[in-house]
């Protein structure tokens, strides 16, 4: 069971004032506020550790380095990893997909094929094109549904001895669909190919078991988690992640430098180079303590209530059209209303203290498939209430009111 109430007590920005009105902060899907208990750790790490981590010899070096392996095991733990050494720490999802597709660079051979959906985020795209402009693979996308699911029996058909990988994200950004990852991974593996899944909005709402899915990479985001932007993790297979080369090259990636060879630290380190963001990954397990405190079931099972008042109620409004009616959905609603642009629209919500995103949310092919500009993208999380849904709608049709 959510306490609304108690959970708000924790995020200090849900009581400022936007516009002189109390905020309503429905872009979650664009990032997670952050809970005081978050916010704490990274005061505490500045306060009591600041200082370089697997590098000296004296206290604070150690107590920090601690305090960053704990964080990754905590990470590891949560995700079901095998091998704490399955956790790359990364500075989010787009880094971790780039060190996937900069790995591949050597591995792959002209006409290859790699296999995408139509309804990835940018950042699940264009590394892709840029890998296929390197080593001349094919990009093949499976098409997507008028209810903006994946068309599956298309997919089987992509699917051939050529194809190499296959990227998806597990919830689409701009639509929250749930996409069916379990079947794209068995019939992508029936296949011999590899399967990275963008996790970006799929983990705020739902705890991904990564070896009961037995997916080969997998890609998130902390500050979609209740965590710190800059922060983020790529899990790979050990034996996957042992065969790519290293993304960067720095200081704490190697075993030896001399200037004739230089050979490679072991896993995770061959892919760290570099200071880390420290206290955004310490900070990072912190967040998933505290949102494991509340449980992903009581989470999901909040959000999705959610999800159907503001559904049924803006479904009233003269002119709504939703994009994404898939039947498995997290709560996330894009819409437009009328001809309204959608820029005109979240604007007026502004001024009512309202947050949400505009525009084509970094997924133009989506917005091209349904022929519109962009949508009103609101997306709620577990501290938002049924109150401020009622706000939303009254503004929505304000709104409207005003513009059409
Ligand atoms: N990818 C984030 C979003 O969908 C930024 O808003």
């Amino acid at each position: 069971m959510i306490d609304v109430n108690k959970i708000r007590s924790d995020f200090p920005i849900l009581s400022r004032k936007v516009n002189g009105q109390d905020l309503v902060y429905f872009d979650n899907a664009a990032t997670s506020q952050t809970p005081t208990q978050v916010i704490d750790v990274i005061i505490d790490y500045y306060s009591r550790l600041n200082s370089n981590i697997h590098r000296g010899v004296h206290k604070l070096s150690q107590e920090a380095t601690e305090a960053y392996e704990i964080a990754r095991i905590k990470i590891q733990k949560h995700f079901n990893a095998a091998k704490p050494y399955e956790i790359i720490l990364t500075s989010g999802t787009t880094e971790g997909i780039n060190l996937i597709a900069s790995g591949y660079s050597n591995l792959l051979k002209p006409k290859d094929e790699l296999i995408i959906s139509a309804m990835e985020h940018h950042s699940n795209i264009v590394p892709w094109q840029m890998l296929c402009e390197k080593t001349g693979a094919y990009l093949k996308v499976i098409p997507m549904t008028l209810e903006g699911t994946l068309n599956m029996k298309a997919f089987g058909e992509l699917l051939n001895k050529k194809t190499k990988l296959v990227f998806i994200n597990h919830v689409s950004n701009a639509l929250g669909t749930v996409n069916p990852i379990v079947e794209i991974i068995n019939k992508a593996h029936a296949n011999d190919a590899y399967v990275l899944i963008d996790g970006a909005q799929a983990c705020p709402h739902i705890k991904p078991d990564l070896q009961a899915l037995d997916v080969d990479f997998y890609v998130t985001s902390a500050h979609k988690l209740c965590g710190p932007t800059g922060v983020g993790m790529l899990y790979g297979k050990a034996e996957l992640l042992k065969l790519l080369p290293p993304y960067q090259g720095g200081g704490e990636m190697i075993s030896t430098v001399t200037f004739e060879k230089t050979t490679y630290a072991d896993l995770p380190h061959k892919f760290e180079a570099g200071t880390p963001n420290i206290a955004g990954v310490i900070a990072f397990g912190a967040a998933l303590d505290y949102m494991n405190d509340i449980g992903f079931d009581s989470i999901a099972k909040y959000e999705n209530e959610l999800l159907n008042y503001a559904t049924d109620s803006l479904q009233k409004i003269d002119g709504m059209k939703i994009y994404g009616e898939a039947h498995n959905k997290t709560a996330v609603i894009s819409f437009n209303v009328g001809k309204i642009h959608p820029y005109d629209l979240g604007s007026i919500l502004d001024q009512l203290g309202i947050a949400v995103r505009t525009g084509h949310h970094c997924a133009q092919p989506i917005m091209d498939f349904f022929e519109i500009p962009g949508t009103v993208r609101a997306s709620f999380s577990f501290y938002n209430t049924f109150e401020e849904i009622d706000r939303f709608i009254a503004g929505v049709d304000k709104a409207a009111g005003m513009l059409q």
